[in-house]
């Protein structure tokens, strides 16, 4: 693959354009009808992804800890997604990190612009998904960082403004790593697997992936023709979104519907990645998600991807494919499938479905 310099059309800030109070939204971001989001809602009004207390999981009674495996484990296989509270990640750490990205998207464009990200790597401060000329955009600004491998890791890279606000993305970042390594000890378990499973397919401690990108979703004066981010699912291994405390727009595909999640206080939502769907042989599905957009409010979330590392061949587990359930998938790294995504853009679930091997 070609790798670009920089991006085949011109940037558009799309926070810019919704504070210089257009009325009507450019072409580029106005979706076919058949994209476009449905605000009357159907049925999915009383529905919500699973809530899960971490915290049941040190209960003295074996059958809450039980029954709490026993919730993710359906979680992970029918929704894909489900979120967590008593997480252990601090709730001030959490408050000061949001604080300060909300900040960083209310410096003047300037200073933003010293980070504007190119198609190289990806990192820094960005407003388009996909580099195919002439692609519909999505109502977003983000920014995109790594943490992991260690050598990825480019603090000079990051924000520098408010002050101080490095240290606090580390830390952040430090806090959902650990998480992230309880979770996927839970999930291997849950599979039937050594608990160290999924550590070990991911890299372990020195080659394993972890990445952050702050999604800033401005107001919109449209928000019926458009969309924050274009159906997708996620192509890593797992994520940990921390969504807005007061606004939603997060929504996840149930067969034909799409459900709006509402987030509980101090929760994560947790899902899962195409990789994951990958090692489990699709016992655990990576599902269909997207956001959108409203015209009252800004809405600010930080999606936390935790992945194998790129050189890394990630197939079905050997424990799981049987004369039954052959293995669905043939072995790719996640670089080579990164790759494919990034000069596709979003395109909901069909890279996943398009790498099946064939039956
Ligand atoms: C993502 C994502 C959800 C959100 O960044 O991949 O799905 O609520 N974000 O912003
Ligand atoms: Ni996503």
């Amino acid at each position: 693959m070609s790798r670009m310099e920089s991006w085949p059309e011109p940037i558009i800030r799309v926070q810019e354009l919704s504070e210089s109070g257009i009325k009507e939204i450019p072409e580029h971001f106005v979706k076919l009808p058949a994209d476009r989001p449905c605000f009357i809602e159907t049925t999915s009004h009383v529905d919500n992804i699973p809530l899960i207390d971490l915290e049941n999981l040190k209960s003295f009674d074996e059958s809450i800890r039980v029954e709490t495996m026993e919730l993710i484990s359906k979680a992970c296989r029918e929704w894909g997604f489900f979120q967590v509270v008593n997480h252990g990640v601090s709730h001030e750490l959490v408050a000061y990190v949001r604080g300060v990205w909300r900040e960083f998207f209310h410096l003047p464009l300037e200073e933003k612009h010293k980070l504007a990200n190119s198609p190289v790597t990806y990192e820094g401060y960005g407003s388009r998904l996909g580099v195919v000329k002439g692609a519909k955009l999505d109502w977003c600004d983000y920014f995109f960082l790594h943490y992991l491998p260690q050598l990825l890791k480019d603090e000079d890279k990051w924000p520098n403004l408010p002050i101080s606000c490095r240290q606090i993305i580390a830390e952040y970042g430090q806090q959902l790593v650990n998480l992230c390594e309880r979770l996927t000890k839970i999930l291997s378990i849950n599979l039937g697997l050594n608990e160290d499973y999924l550590h070990k397919k991911f890299g372990g401690d020195n080659e394993r992936g972890a990445c952050l990108r702050v999604n800033f979703y401005p107001k919109c004066p449209q928000p019926d023709l458009t969309l924050g981010l274009s159906p997708h699912s996620d192509p890593g291994g797992l994520t940990l979104v921390l969504p807005d405390t007061d606004v939603t727009g997060l929504q996840v595909r149930r067969g034909d519907d799409w459900m709006t999640v509402k987030p509980a206080p101090n929760a994560f939502i947790v899902n899962i990645g195409d990789q994951i769907q990958v090692l489990s042989n699709a016992i655990y599905k990576s599902v269909e998600h997207r956001v959108i957009v409203n015209s009252a409010k800004e809405r600010v979330s930080l999606a936390f991807f935790y992945n194998p590392g790129g050189n890394i061949l990630i197939k079905p587990a050997d424990e799981l494919v049987t004369e039954d359930q052959p293995a669905l998938y043939s072995p790719m790294t996640f670089n080579e499938y990164r790759a494919c995504i990034r000069t596709k853009g979003p395109c909901g679930k069909s890279l996943v479905e398009s790498l099946k091997s064939p039956r």
